[in-house]
Parts: C-alpha cells; sequence; structure tokens
C-alpha cells in the first residue's frame, strides 16, 4: 500500500473519480459501478474500485483543500500509474452568469493559495484541464438538456470561510466563475506527472444571491455530474 491509501498496486483503477467526501465515494461507487470493492478505508478516506460499462473505475475521496487533495492525487499518480483523476465535486457562484444547480467544468484554476508560488519560485503557472476530458465532459454535457453547463476558469480557495471576501471581486471582473478548494492543486500534479485531470463542479452555493442547495437537490444535481464524468474518462 502507499502511505494514505491502503490498497496494492492493481486495485486501483487507470480512471479514478475524486470526490472531496469519502462518502460520496462510497455513494458513487454503490449507485454508478458494478461490482464495486473498497480498496482503502485509511483515515475513513475510501476508495472503491468496480466497473462502468464493463470498464474499470476507481473512485476515491480526497478530503477538502489542496494540501489533503494532493496527498491523495501524488500517491494516486506515484504510486498507483493512474493515467486520468476527475475531481466531482461543488462549488459556490461567484456571478450570476452561473444559478444554482448548474454544473461548472472547470478549463483553469486560480488560486490564493502559496503552492504554486513555492513551486515556481515566485514565477506565475497556469494550471489548467487536460483538452480531451474537457472537451469529452462538454460533449457529454451537451447530450444532457436538463443540465446547465459551463466552462471556465474556477477559483481554488484555501478558505472555505475567507478573511477577505472582498478581493474575489476581481477574479470575477477577469472571468472566474465559481470558488471550489481542489482543482488549481490537481491540474499542477496532473502536469507534473504528465497525466489527466479535470474538475466537473456542481454549484452547492450562490455567493451572490445567497441561495443554496437543499441536499436533495445536491444528490440529484451530483448524479447528472457523475454521469457527465464517467462518459468523459470513458469516451
Ligand atoms: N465548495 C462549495 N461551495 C464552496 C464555497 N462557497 N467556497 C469554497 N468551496 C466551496
Amino acid at each position: 500500500m502507499s502511505t494514505h491509501i491502503g490498497a496494492s498496486p492493481g486495485q486501483v483503477a487507470p480512471t479514478v473519480l475524486f470526490p472531496g467526501d469519502p462518502l460520496r465515494a462510497k455513494w458513487i461507487a454503490e449507485t454508478f459501478l458494478d461490482d464495486a470493492t473498497c480498496y482503502s478505508e485509511v483515515r475513513g478516506m475510501y476508495g472503491y474500485t468496480g466497473t462502468w460499462n464493463g470498464t474499470p473505475v476507481s473512485v476515491q475521496g480526497s478530503g477538502m483543500g489542496q494540501p489533503s487533495m494532493a496527498i491523495y492525487a501524488n500517491e494516486l499518480f506515484k504510486d498507483y500509474d493512474v493515467a486520468s483523476i476527475i475531481r466531482v465535486g461543488s462549488c459556490g457562484a461567484l456571478t450570476e452568469k452561473v444559478a444554482i444547480r448548474d454544473v461548472v467544468i472547470a478549463s483553469g484554476a486560480c488560486t490564493d493559495s502559496a503552492k504554486n508560488t513555492h513551486r515556481f519560485g515566485g514565477y506565475d503557472y497556469a494550471p489548467v484541464a487536460d483538452f480531451g476530458l474537457l472537451r469529452a465532459a462538454y460533449d457529454a454535457a451537451s447530450e444532457m438538456p436538463e443540465v446547465t453547463t459551463h466552462v471556465g476558469l474556477i477559483f481554488s480557495s484555501d478558505s472555505f470561510y475567507s478573511p477577505r471576501p472582498e478581493l474575489m471581486k476581481a477574479q470575477v471582473d477577469h472571468g472566474v466563475l465559481a470558488v471550489e478548494m481542489e482543482a488549481s492543486a490537481l491540474y499542477t500534479l496532473a502536469a507534473q506527472y504528465g497525466r489527466r485531470a479535470l474538475a466537473i463542479c456542481t454549484v452547492s452555493d450562490h455567493i451572490v444571491t445567497g441561495e443554496e442547495t437543499t441536499s436533495q437537490e445536491r444528490e440529484q444535481t451530483f448524479a447528472a455530474m457523475i454521469e457527465i464524468a464517467l462518459r468523459a474518462a470513458l469516451t
């Protein structure tokens, strides 16, 4: 096993769906995959492998925030030779162009994290999605008229409770659609390892209007997003 994932090499599929919440990982595996088995319960951060339309797929919880997510993404790429990671999460809408329950496919991710400042010695870096996964996800979403999908920039924040929310205005004025907490580091790690990554998020709360989804709505919109992710991953 790796340091934080209790699987033998070969137990994790080349394609991994990557929700923040480990109980979502369990729900995705039980709802969408055939013959799903749990390969890791270390720290309660569940990982499962099953098949979708006959193709092996794993689902691994990442935890919340870039430091937690990066532990699991590093080990998936380095120790389990994972080819593609698709984050399936939630986000907060930062603009009225995006509505509650919409799906946002992140073409790139800005951040307030110092991770890449350290990594690149102060030079700026633009973490972007894998284009093939992005295009496949967009095509899959286009075939689902019940879902409104946006492709654009998101902001990966180190703070759910931001001490300086006013700083978001400049980001929004430069096209940022929504805020979450993981994509920037995920895209950077995929680039480091030469692998593929994509972040797809459903809008769970609206920073401008103050709306929030109910848990039942979150489940329904989450299901549509998983369908998009699986179709994209296995195209
Ligand atoms: N994920 C879902 N909503 C969020 C928000 N408002 N801020 C950061 N991450 C989120």
